[in-house]
């Protein structure tokens, strides 16, 4: 069965830049992402450099990763920095009270984190500890990571083996402060904030210091009012955001073995992100009608319950193509909201929620989501074409959702992409895309589909699920008709 509907693309000469810090990840200290996970340490037998996972390190150079968020999550509200720099035998042990109560020796440090951002290419993303921290912790360490002079903290990091600033532009100011990161009020959080950021300095990193408020949960609209409401406009640069996509809290489901209404109602929860945004955004708008304070969703992505014998406070999960739409519509929205949303973290990069790798002692995958964020580099930085069209809808059970969703951009060589996702679970639907006045005269296409919702891919099986070139479209006279297949990701060039 086919349905048909029309993209038609504007060129608009004004229209946001897609940042591509909107791809960015989060790594916690939670169950095995950083260690067993990125971390195996300087003797494992599995290559490495400086203890983190070569294989790891080539992947996600491969997927362009432009900015990476750690150590929390509701770990960075407990974090002490100063636990884990200078020799690793002296460092003192952490309980990691939210994830599973473990033991950690603090082997995995400030100098670790930052010399791997340093090896990804990527730009670090600091989540300093304000629950449970001082003014004076938090600013010891943007000066041990960002000062160049002489000072007390650059002394240190000096001693530390490390002679030059790695130069941190980006610092998260606590974490979830209305739930894990102290249970505070917006307007008590507002005030700390404002007290943190005054004294937030950024030594003259020639990046300079870009500081994020920590977000609403969800829906809650009046963290997001106070915030812009309380905090003077010289002091922040980004608000967050937290969104999963959950079907119930209390009953999440498997991340493998579903029916099509949890994936329905999964899709359901992922397809709000731009209700989200757009209310979030109307907010902010109403405090910043000339948009300098940014939306930072810098936690989102699916979250089902863990796989059975796994620790249930370490949030391992599988990734099926069920996770491949939930990337490729949400990064559409992202997209489309360039004007407002400059950066994301989708939870959590390896072994953790909706992870892009997972890795098995010396063995590795890669997942659908990975191939999702591989195939749209392509919008990294270029400049958005805003879209209009009317979606078929993908029903089940009487209850219906937009089939399709999509974004478009132009990059600096003016090549075009469209990246279009069919969510619907059955229907091939055919969408005409209207290229003219792009001046478009090649064109070629990547898929990522499989035979089933559930399929992923496993250590036994690491390539069921990829990317691969696709064909199934024409164009004539300035218009690309490109069948869909049923729950596929396709990402369209144009020459
Ligand atoms: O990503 C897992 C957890 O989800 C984070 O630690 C927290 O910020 C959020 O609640």
């Amino acid at each position: 069965i086919k349905a048909q509907s029309e993209i038609k693309i504007q060129v608009e000469e004004d229209a946001p830049i897609i940042s591509k810090h909107i791809y960015g990840h989060f790594s916690e200290h939670l169950g095995r992402c950083i260690y067993d996970g990125f971390y195996v340490g300087e003797n494992s037998d599995i290559p490495n450099k400086d203890g983190v996972r070569t294989d790891i390190i080539e992947a996600l150079k491969a997927i362009e990763i432009p900015n990476l968020r750690w150590p929390g999550g509701c770990f960075a509200d407990t974090y002490h920095w100063k636990d884990g720099i200078g020799p690793k035998k002296e460092r003192p042990t952490i309980v990691n009270q939210w994830w599973g109560g473990v033991t950690e020796d603090n082997s995995f440090g400030t100098h670790d984190f930052l010399n791997l951002c340093e090896a990804l290419g990527a730009e670090p993303y600091l989540a300093a500890n304000v629950g449970s921290g001082t003014v004076k912790e938090f600013t010891d360490w943007i000066q041990y990571v960002n000062h160049d002079g002489e000072s007390p903290m650059a002394k240190l990091r000096r001693e530390n083996g490390r002679e030059k600033p790695w130069g941190v532009k980006y610092w998260g100011v606590g974490n979830e402060m209305w739930g894990c990161g102290g249970n505070m009020t917006p307007e008590h959080y507002a005030n700390l904030y404002r007290q943190y950021a005054t004294f937030m300095s950024s030594w003259s990193n020639d990046k300079g210091i870009y500081r994020i408020a920590s977000g609403a949960n969800v829906d809650d609209y009046h963290w997001t009012e106070v915030l812009m409401r309380d905090i003077p406009k010289h002091l922040i640069e980004g608000v967050a955001l937290h969104s999963y996509s959950v079907i119930d809290w209390n009953n999440k489901s498997s991340a493998t073995d579903f029916s099509e209404e949890e994936y329905f109602l999964t899709m359901k929860e992922a397809l709000k992100m731009d209700e989200l945004v757009t209310k979030h955004t109307a907010i902010m708008d109403k405090y910043d009608p000339d948009r300098k304070i940014d939306l930072v969703v810098d936690e989102w992505g699916g979250w089902y319950d863990v796989e059975e014998g796994t620790n249930p406070g370490f949030l391992y999960q599988q990734n099926t193509m069920r996770d491949a739409m939930i990337a490729g519509a949400t990064l559409n929205i992202f997209n489309n909201h360039s004007e407002r949303v400059k950066m994301a973290n989708l939870a959590q990069t390896v072994n953790v929620l909706q992870a892009v790798i997972l890795t098995n002692e010396k063995k590795m995958l890669l997942t659908p989501t990975y191939y999702v964020m591989k195939m749209y580099t392509v919008h990294h930085d270029a400049q958005l074409l805003p879209i209009s069209f009317e979606s078929p809808k993908y029903k089940v059970d009487g209850k219906s959702l937009p089939a399709i969703s999509a974004s478009a951009s132009k990059d600096s060589n003016n090549t075009v992409h469209v990246s279009l996702v069919n969510i619907d679970a059955h229907k091939t639907n055919t969408v005409t895309v209207n290229m003219n006045g792009l001046n478009i005269k090649n064109v070629s296409a990547t898929i990522l589909s499989s035979e089933k919702l559930q399929d992923h891919n496993t250590f036994e099986e690491p390539n069921k699920v990829q990317s691969k070139e696709f064909k199934d479209f024409k164009l004539k006279k300035g218009m690309l008709s490109v069948d869909l297949p049923p729950f596929s990701v396709v990402v369209i060039e144009g020459k």
